[in-house]
């Protein structure tokens, strides 16, 4: 089996991202930006179009995939396989997101703070709006969450800092 040294390139990044992160990721994993306390699952990463940012306390599910790359299906061959646009589909996720299994988000959009998104919905761009709920393929608005009083729920969990 023949390799070029763009499938090299890949599984190295492939092996760095898994090392570091626990999860693969198709493109440069420096392109991936992960805030505090963030649940990962086995979420799949595809960098090659754009950066991918995760804000606090979100959380995903099983088989998420967050794609910011795409490839030109006027072209054919070798040519459709390369990535095409290598930017501008970056993905920005909000603070307390939660992304149910299954989910597949393609760049470029933004999810807004604590929204949700529901098991195998299918996310085509755009912006989610913060605190609502959206589920299907593709992913439609479904209803505003009516949350239950801050003052009832742990939202952060303790910090410890080292001396
Ligand atoms: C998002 C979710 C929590 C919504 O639950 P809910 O607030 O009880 O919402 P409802 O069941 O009342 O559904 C509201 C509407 O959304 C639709 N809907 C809900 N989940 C959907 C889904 N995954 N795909 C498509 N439509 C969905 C319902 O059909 C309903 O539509 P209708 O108003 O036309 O009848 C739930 O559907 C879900 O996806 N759970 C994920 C479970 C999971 O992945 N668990 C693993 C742990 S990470």
């Amino acid at each position: 089996m023949a390799l070029t040294d763009q499938d090299l390139l890949q599984v190295t990044r492939l092996v760095r991202t898994f090392l570091v992160t626990g999860t693969p990721c198709w493109g440069d994993p420096e392109r991936i930006a992960i805030g505090f306390n963030v649940g990962l699952a086995n979420t799949f990463f595809n960098t090659e179009g754009g950066t991918i940012s995760i804000g606090d306390y979100s959380f995903f599910g099983h088989n998420v995939l967050l794609l910011t790359g795409s490839h030109d299906i006027r072209k054919r061959r070798q040519a459709r396989r390369n990535p095409q646009p290598t930017g501008g589909g970056d993905i920005v996720i909000g603070k307390g997101v939660w992304i149910a299994s299954n989910a597949t988000v393609i760049g470029p959009c933004t999810i807004g703070d604590d929204a949700v998104v529901a098991a195998g919905s299918v996310v085509l761009g755009g912006n989610l709006e913060a605190g609502c709920v959206y589920a299907g393929a593709p992913a439609r608005w479904i209803k505003k969450i009516d949350f239950l009083p801050d003052e009832e729920q742990e939202l952060e969990v303790p910090v410890v800092v080292l001396p």
